[in-house]
């Protein structure tokens, strides 16, 4: 199958968005920009359509998706029930960077939900996104569109390079503006769990909900046999082939380390200002203590690493300040848990 890249900026009409719109009423999946990061969308009343992104992204079939729509409104054909505080949680962050989990309808099938009686629910504020859900008058599934395993793709050309020969179109709408995917909040607990961080922060979710528990395997790897909220979280993500460790503590102690460490192949993600001192070819992955701006370049970087050849790379860490939830849960990810505490020092 030839993949096809075609360019799509808010301002188009109608017609530029035909191609993409018969693809996925005839039950083909399409590669969509959203503000998070890319997704590989296709009909989420659609049997067919949901095997096809199994299929294409080699997913486990026990991780379930999340179901895109344009407005509100649009959620009352999705979920079996909708609690006030859905409302609420909708009327201050969508569209936008935020899921719901909720108890699903009849009418979404379960492969969509890998099983579950819930459906994760998310209307994205990207506007050719939003426009094409319009179009096709269908919920769109869309799972990030990287291969599974690897970082998710905040730009068109990440999903060519993962998906290229398995879907017949990705729309390139630009550059994913978060860089990070969706918080995840569940409402099917007597108390709302955030079992995915994201750019809607935590201490953004507790000023609309009060109480939020946060699902331990947020910053925590998993124990042997323990049962997960969102069977996401059990699986190896966003990993580069490049070894990752993240250090704790101060700059000129993360540049000893470093430039002790130094190989051939080694690598540094520093904040915006740092390098100097260092030994390695550095990333900037964006200002301490500015959530949005480290996440912007997170998956962009950790494919650049895969492209250099790197062997590892070693990460300065970001505050664990609750709005800095979202990086650090996937940076952990990326290192598979690998911490060093290099002490206190300034
Ligand atoms: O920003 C995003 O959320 C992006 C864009 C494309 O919208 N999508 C995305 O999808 O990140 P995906 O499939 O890569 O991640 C969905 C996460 C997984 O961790 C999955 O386990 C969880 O949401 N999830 C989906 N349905 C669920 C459910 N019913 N209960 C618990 N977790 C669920
Ligand atoms: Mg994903």
């Amino acid at each position: 199958m030839k993949t096809k890249v075609v360019k799509i900026s808010a301002d188009d009409k109608a017609e530029k968005y035909e191609e993409a719109v018969l693809y996925l009423k005839t039950d083909n999946v399409v590669g969509i920009p959203t503000e998070t990061v890319y997704g590989l969308a296709g009909n989420a009343f659609s049997e067919l359509a949901v095997k096809r992104i199994f299929e294409a992204k080699g997913r486990p079939q026990d991780n379930p998706l999340i179901v895109h729509i344009s407005e509100f409104s649009e959620i009352y054909d999705l979920v079996s029930e909708v609690p006030s505080v859905a409302e609420m949680l909708a009327k201050e962050f969508w569209p936008g960077p935020l899921t719901m989990i909720l108890p699903k309808s009849e009418k979404i099938p379960f492969c969509v939900t890998a099983g579950l009686d819930s459906v994760a629910v998310r209307c994205p504020s990207h506007p050719v996104a939003r426009k094409l859900i319009k179009n096709c008058g269908l919920p769109l599934a869309a799972p990030s569109a990287n291969i599974s395993g690897k970082p998710s793709p905040t730009k068109a050309i990440h999903v060519f390079k993962d998906l290229d020969g398995k879907i017949p179109l990705i729309i390139d709408g630009g550059e994913s503006e978060e860089g990070v995917e969706s918080t995840v909040i569940s409402l099917c607990t007597p108390v709302p769990k955030l079992l995915r961080p994201g750019n809607v922060t935590l201490t953004e979710l507790q000023r609309v909900l009060g109480n939020v528990l946060v699902d331990d395997a947020v910053l925590n790897p998993l124990k042997e046999g323990e049962k997960v909220s969102s069977p996401g979280m059990k699986y190896k993500h966003y990993s580069p082939d490049a070894q990752v460790v993240i250090l704790k503590g101060s700059y000129s102690d993360f540049c000893s380390y470093v430039n002790e460490r130094k190989t051939e192949n080694t690598y540094a993600m520093v904040f915006d200002d740092e390098g100097d001192g260092l030994n390695v070819e550095f990333f900037s992955y964006g200002k301490k203590n500015d959530y949005r701006s480290l996440s912007n370049k997170l998956f962009d970087i950790l494919r650049e690493l895969d492209e250099k050849g790197a062997k590892q790379c070693f990460v300065r860490c970001p505050d664990d300040n609750s709005d800095d939830l979202a990086v650090l849960n996937r940076l952990l990810r990326a290192a598979a848990f690998r911490v060093i505490d290099l002490g206190d020092g300034v």
